[in-house]
């Protein structure tokens, strides 16, 4: 295993550098109990609103009030039902009139305490509340800890499509306690592990060798090895890394930031064809979305063949689906799939944007596809089904 460059034991950090609103990631197994100490370090004097959902309140919310309160710092819980139906503008406002009745203010602190939704949802109402509220994400999800607490995507979705009504707001700090996953069921750790595997894939030939050689360690939390960070701890500090060195070079996503929407195209189009559901969580749309960019990238000639089979072979050893038929229910066909496709926000004047590979580990953004090519593509694809 390749030896990271801190003791074991200790918290691993991950910083986003952008200038004075650079922030923190700290990477570790119960960090969460050190929660209140690095607040009132933080932000001395503040006051806390937890945001966080019915799933997990049960499992952390006592906990995490015990150790602000501990700290000093008085809190208020803010509830939301579990689930994507969570993004939407009735929770939106809901959470808003909850902080204000909570009295928290400018020198006060949200904290999201949760997944995606909670992380998306608490950061929205953050950046909107009294024009901006400091908030610190404390991730209880893989896909949350290696994805959408870093960065400063928050928002909400529109009846239009996801994510279509938010900001960016970046958090002052990132807490991710790796314990939190030890309760997390299987089948949303392995979704979570298409975004892991997402960032080898895009932008580290060597990292995603290490996750060919060592997801299992990964999955099943094994210990540290000698001096080496713990296998599950490295990979989420070394997806944080890559994100975040990305992040810190395009915040905005004017260019490079769109390399992390690898297989996203294609996999929002999955996702809505299953009517966001169960069906097929998020992650696991990106990894038939992943397989399909390797494809398509190999179809065009990109990328040698044997290239896209490794990239597939590996999403589906650790047991994510890869093909379209892998979906539970009724199968799109082509045609509705690329009207959701054209739906997406990745067209532009009739030509499609899609993240293609030139290998593993080397990603980049491809802005005019053409719809024939794609079409043809999963044409193929399903016919193969
Ligand atoms: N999840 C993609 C991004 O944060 O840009």
């Amino acid at each position: 295993m390749m030896t990271a460059p801190l003791p074991a034991g200790a918290p691993i950090t991950a910083t986003v550098g952008l200038g004075e609103r650079s922030y923190d990631i700290v990477i570790g197994r119960g960090l969460l109990s050190s929660l209140g100490r690095r607040i009132a370090a933080l932000k001395p004097g503040a006051r806390v609103a937890i945001v966080t959902d019915e799933n997990v309140a049960p499992h952390y919310l006592a906990h995490c009030e015990t150790v602000l309160r501990e700290a000093g710092i008085p809190s208020a819980p803010v509830l939301v039902p579990p689930g994507e139906g969570s993004k939407s503008v009735t929770s939106f406002e809901r959470v808003c009139d909850a902080l204000i009745a909570a009295r928290i203010e400018r020198g006060d602190l949200v904290v999201a305490l949760g997944g995606g939704v909670v992380g998306d949802l608490a950061g929205f109402a953050a950046a909107s509340v009294r024009r901006g509220l400091d908030f610190v994400q404390v991730p209880t999800s893989l896909l949350a800890q290696v994805d959408s607490s870093v960065g400063g995507k928050t928002g909400i979705n529109s009846r239009h499509g996801k994510n279509l009504i938010g900001a960016f707001h970046q958090p002052r700090l990132v807490v991710a306690d790796t314990a939190l996953l030890d309760t997390l069921p299987a089948r949303q750790f392995r979704a979570g592990y298409a975004e892991v595997a997402k960032h080898g894939l895009l932008g580290d030939a060597e990292y995603f060798a290490w996750l060919e050689a060592n997801w299992r360690d990964v999955f099943s939390g094994a210990p540290a090895r000698g001096s080496a960070i713990a296998p599950r701890e490295y990979a989420i500090w070394r997806s944080i890394e890559i994100k975040a060195a990305i992040v810190a070079r395009d915040e905005r996503e004017t260019g490079e930031r769109a390399l992390l929407n690898l297989g996203h195209t294609f996999g929002h189009a999955f996702e809505a064809a299953a009517g966001f559901s169960d069906r097929l969580l998020h992650g696991e749309a990106v990894a038939i979305g992943i397989a399909c960019a390797f494809e398509f990238s190999a179809r065009l000639g990109l990328l040698p063949p044997a290239d896209a089979e490794r990239a597939v072979r590996h999403l589906a050893a650790v047991g994510l689906p890869t093909h379209i038929r892998d979906m539970s229910g009724a199968q799109p066909g082509g045609d509705a799939l690329m009207e959701l496709i054209a739906q997406d926000k990745k067209v532009q004047r009739g030509k499609l944007t899609f993240i293609l590979v030139r290998g593993i580990g080397a990603g980049f953004v491809a802005r005019d596809i053409d719809a024939g090519e794609v079409r043809a593509f999963l044409g193929e694809k399903l016919a193969k089904a």
